[in-house]
């Protein structure tokens, strides 16, 4: 449904110099699976989904969605095709309520559609519809709401990046718990988690291994969980000692 053909690119350096993010990547996601994407922090994962969702552009290499050249397409057109984008940390819009928000990624949202989808992100609707999406909503919030909206578009192929990045344990469970049952055995929808979370790589169909701006390894969870296991365990137990700035 959408393949990734060589794609490279590069951004300006701090000096002045360009610098190769991505350097080759090739992956195909097919109808109707869960993907996972994982590896170190700076490997490149955020870029390839900016990288399909037009936000950042190629380049070399060649996009394919739905077997039709979408590398040319603004991120508008690429949406209107059906590929959808929560990002690691969401935009704020200030003087857009969180109403308008998901009733423009879903026009065809009714009242009771537009609760239940922040219901579902564990908010509240009557504290959150009609909140401005400025400073004064939290990361945590924003990450929620941004999730939500992504939820109502019903996209072909939907990624999140880090869903769980900035939300409490609780709502990580929840939020997780709605994306596997969304996805997972769904042959409409097909969805990619960008994620180091532990419950969720072992779950999905296909674990791929960004590092570096390539591809290490790809395969079943049974293939690739027992080769990142060790680094993921590792990388929490120093997080529990204090040793690193970031969740797991
Ligand atoms: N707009 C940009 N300008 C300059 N460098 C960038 C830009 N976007 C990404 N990079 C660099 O590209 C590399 C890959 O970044 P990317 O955000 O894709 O990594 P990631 O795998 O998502 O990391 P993380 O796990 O920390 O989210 C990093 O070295 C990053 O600093
Ligand atoms: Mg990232």
């Amino acid at each position: 449904m959408l393949r990734l053909e060589n794609i490279c690119m590069a951004v300006n350096g701090n000096n002045g110099e360009s610098k190769e993010i991505l350097r080759g990547v090739n992956i195909e996601f097919k109808s109707g699976k869960l993907y996972a994407i994982t590896g170190p922090n700076g490997g490149g994962k955020s870029s390839i989904a900016k990288v399909v969702m037009g936000i950042y552009r190629h380049s070399s290499g060649h996009i394919y969605f739905k077997n039709k050249e979408i590398s040319e397409m603004s991120v508008t057109e690429r949406a209107a095709e059906g590929i959808s984008y929560a990002f690691q940390q969401p935009p704020r819009f200030k003087g857009l309520t969180v109403s308008d928000l998901l009733k423009t990624a879903q026009p065809g949202l009714d009242n009771m559609g537009l609760r239940k989808s922040l219901r579902d992100v564990g908010l509240c609707p009557e504290d959150y519809l009609d909140r401005d999406l400025g400073p004064g909503l939290s990361g945590g919030e924003m990450k929620r709401i941004e999730i939500a909206q992504v939820l109502v578009r019903n996209a072909a192929i939907s990624i999140f990046d880090e869903p769980e990045a900035g939300v409490d344990l609780w709502t990580i469970q929840r939020l997780i718990g709605i994306i596997i049952s969304r996805f997972k055995g769904n042959p409409d929808a097909t969805a990619v988690i960008i994620t180091h979370n532990e419950n969720v790589l072992p779950i999905c169909d296909e674990i791929i291994v960004v590092e570096e701006g390539l591809i290490r390894d790809r395969g079943t969870p049974a293939e690739i969980w027992p080769l990142i296991r060790e680094d993921i365990e590792c990388k929490k137990r120093l997080e529990c000692r204090g040793e690193m700035g970031y969740e797991i």
